[in-house]
């Protein structure tokens, strides 16, 4: 069984204590039928390596297999899609990097398992840079980045929406800050139901009427969007060399010192 805690200065610096994989399969089983749809977003707010991002992706590939394994084209299409819908924040960055190793590796299993020969490292690369742009280091209570410390830094979490809104090829990426998306998922008091689910709400990432053309916003709802052939959608790396590069020189300057 895999170690709940890792040391008791994290427990008391952070709250780090894992969850056991029969309770994550357990809780994951009362959303079942969504843990088990391609592209229904999921986000851990304190992901530590990722134990719910991990069985959650899982499910989701058994299904893109299942759907998919007779095209390497398809079946790199849909996977793409389910790891773009993995979300995680944590504070920590070796967690950070931790779990998108982890979520990485359970792609890539995957993919060789089933696309065997053709396989390339140009789909590898959008995996993983979907992955640096979905799970990040930051502080969930703030929405902000985090340094290599998890000191806050002046950077907002972004969080990006991937999508393949022609069917073909071409996937696209629009980035929001988290900030807003959370406001927007805020219950309006009109639609609040009288009875005793009324406290409870389900958030919804992205929902936000995305068939209405939108434009960027200077207050910080949708600030831009990419689109680009699936293999290719690490090529514009601007955005994640912006967010990550204090916390990268940071990091580089921790490891030389
Ligand atoms: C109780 S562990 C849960 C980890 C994982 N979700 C699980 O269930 O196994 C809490 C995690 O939250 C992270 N954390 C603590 N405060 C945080 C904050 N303000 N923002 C983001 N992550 C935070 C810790 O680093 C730790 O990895």
């Amino acid at each position: 069984m895999a170690r709940q805690v890792k040391s008791k200065q994290r427990v008391a610096d952070h709250g780090e204590v894992f969850t056991a994989e029969r309770e994550v399969e357990a809780m994951c089983d009362l959303v079942k039928q969504e843990t088990e749809r391609i592209d229904s977003r999921f986000l851990e707010p304190a992901c530590g390596d990722g134990n719910f991002l991990s069985v959650i992706l899982k499910r989701k590939l058994t299904v893109v297999t299942k759907k998919y394994r007779r095209s390497a084209y398809d079946w790199e299409r849909n996977s793409l899609l389910a790891l773009g819908s993995m979300y995680g924040v944590d504070i920590m960055l070796d967690n950070v990097l931790a779990c998108q190793e982890r979520l990485f590796e359970i792609w890539n299993k995957e993919y060789k398992k089933v696309c065997k020969k053709e396989c390339n490292d140009e789909t590898r690369e959008a995996a993983r840079f979907i992955l640096r742009l979905n799970i990040v280091c930051g502080n969930a209570l703030t929405l902000m980045c985090c340094d290599a410390e998890g000191k806050e830094l002046n950077v907002p979490i972004i969080f990006s929406e991937w999508t393949f809104p022609f069917n073909d090829a071409r996937m696209q990426r629009k980035d929001y800050t988290f900030a807003e998306l959370l406001a927007m998922d805020e219950p309006k008091p009109a639609k609040k139901k009288k009875n005793a689910d009324a406290d409870f709400v389900q958030g919804t990432l992205f929902d936000m009427g995305l068939d209405e053309p939108e434009q960027p916003d200077d207050e910080g709802k949708f600030l831009q969007q990419y689109i680009a052939h699936y293999r290719h959608i690490q090529d514009d790396d601007t955005r994640w060399r912006e967010a990550y590069l204090h916390l990268h020189l940071t990091k580089e300057e921790n490891d030389n010192g």
